[in-house]
């Protein structure tokens, strides 16, 4: 039921936003290299719009599968894959807590903002590396928790109790009250261009589930389980927001 709620909010969501190509790739290349990808199996685990499975396959990967529990998002999948001849790479409606896929079936897995909307973010982890070979890597972006989430989360608890009707005018509400304030900050600028402010709200405060861990704590569960952190970002997400922080973490071969 849970797992519907996200994946129908996702056909509403992001189904028609396509993430920048050029932003992505410049994110994508401070974890990967064409040298490392190159003829590599990689799973894109809540691939959404694709962005990032079209720049692993356009880059030599070898194979690239994209799940996703939004039918929405993964008929633009298809589109997109017809539009850059992407021969290499398959779309799949699965859940990443339950894949469908063998043992050590991926050379690369890349969780980008997805495992934190799963029921269970550390149990989605745990399924990503069953499918990760020995040798591979695991990338996840992953919403922080910092000493004021519980107030985003407060609202968000609250906001997702509205009637559905209502979040149209809502969002656009606030995001009008929250114009100047974003623009006092020039945070615009920064973030994801050619998205609206109301929708950046709608994600941020709609969305059916949304988990938050502290950097360590992601860190500590890696470790125990015998990955090397590789890679980690602060308070880097895709275009610069500090609401995420990202590891990447080899399996030890
Ligand atoms: C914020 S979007 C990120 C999309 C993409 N990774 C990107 O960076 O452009 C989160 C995606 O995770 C997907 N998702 C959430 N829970 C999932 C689950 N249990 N299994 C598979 N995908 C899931 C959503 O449908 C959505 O497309």
């Amino acid at each position: 039921m849970n797992k519907e709620r996200v994946g129908n909010f996702y056909d509403v969501v992001w189904t028609e936003y396509i993430p920048e190509y050029e932003a992505s790739e410049k994110h994508w290349r401070l974890f990967f290299s064409p040298g490392e990808v190159r003829g590599k199996a990689v799973l894109d685990a809540g691939c959404g719009t694709v962005i990032f499975s079209i720049i692993f396959a356009r880059n030599g990967a070898g194979r690239v599968t994209g799940i996703d529990i939004s039918p929405g998002s993964l008929g633009t999948a298809e589109s997109l894959k017809e539009k850059f001849h992407l021969g290499n790479a398959r779309f799949e409606r699965q859940d990443m807590l339950r894949l469908p896929h063998p043992d050590a079936s991926f050379d690369i897995v890349w969780a980008w903002g997805t495992v934190h909307h799963t029921t269970d973010p550390l149990a989605a982890v745990i399924e990503l590396i069953r499918v990760l070979k020995p040798g591979g890597s695991i990338l996840q972006a992953i919403y922080k928790k910092t000493k004021v989430t519980w107030i985003h989360e407060a609202i968000r608890k609250t906001l997702i109790r509205t009637p559905r009707w209502s979040w149209n005018h809502l969002d656009k509400g606030m995001a009008l009250f929250g114009t100047p304030i974003v623009a006092f900050f020039k945070k615009r600028e920064k973030s994801r261009k050619g998205e609206k402010l109301s929708e950046l709200i709608l994600d941020w405060y709609f969305v059916p589930i949304r988990h938050h861990y502290t950097p360590n704590e992601i860190r500590t569960f890696l470790e125990k389980r015998g990955y090397a952190i590789e890679n980690y970002l602060a308070h880097s997400g895709r275009f610069d927001s500090s609401s995420n922080f990202v590891y990447k973490a080899r399996n030890p071969a």
